[in-house]
């Protein structure tokens, strides 16, 4: 589907995801030099800030604007029912989740109450990783 509307909204979504992905790979890196750094220590105290910063002022809106213009897109194209976007969208739901977790590991974090060791951290960095590779080639490739 082409026309003026559908391409602004394409690229807005574009601009958007590509803030998106960029805190949702940044933020996991963070917290893995945060696990060196001492409760209570500056060091810490800097990387809190920084955390909340990312999440607060570019990740958060970077989601919610990617939801509206995808959502938008969908509609205006009728397709819900496409088997690429419905896979598409299983892999965007389980990014929005991990979305969902480093909030609440920031928040730990934030209370000098992490439990998480700086290993799983590297591992959860691969996470969105692997899913924008699967959903980028889901929606420009439609291989279903
Ligand atoms: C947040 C929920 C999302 C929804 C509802 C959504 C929905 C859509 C829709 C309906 C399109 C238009 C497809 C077409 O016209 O062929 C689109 C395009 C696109 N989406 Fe998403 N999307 C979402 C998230 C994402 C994410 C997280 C990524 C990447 C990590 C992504 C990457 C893309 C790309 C690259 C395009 C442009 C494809 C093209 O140029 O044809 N989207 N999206």
């Amino acid at each position: 589907m082409t026309g003026d509307l559908y391409s602004w909204l394409k690229a807005l979504h574009v601009i958007s995801i590509i803030a998106w992905m960029a805190g949702m790979l940044y933020l996991p890196r963070l917290f893995v030099y945060h696990c060196a750094a001492a409760p209570g220590s500056a060091q810490s105290e800097t990387f809190k800030v920084m955390e909340r910063r990312l999440l607060r002022a570019i990740i958060n809106p970077a989601m919610t604007a990617a939801w509206i213009f995808g959502l938008w897109m969908a509609w205006l194209g009728e397709l819900w029912t496409q088997p690429w976007f419905i896979a598409k969208f299983i892999l965007v739901l389980a990014m929005s989740a991990l979305h969902g977790f480093l909030s609440r590991w920031r928040r730990a974090f934030a209370a000098d109450a992490n439990t998480h060791s700086a290993r799983f951290y590297r591992v959860m960095n691969e996470v969105p990783t692997l899913l924008m590779i699967g959903i980028v080639i889901l929606v420009i490739v439609k291989p279903l």
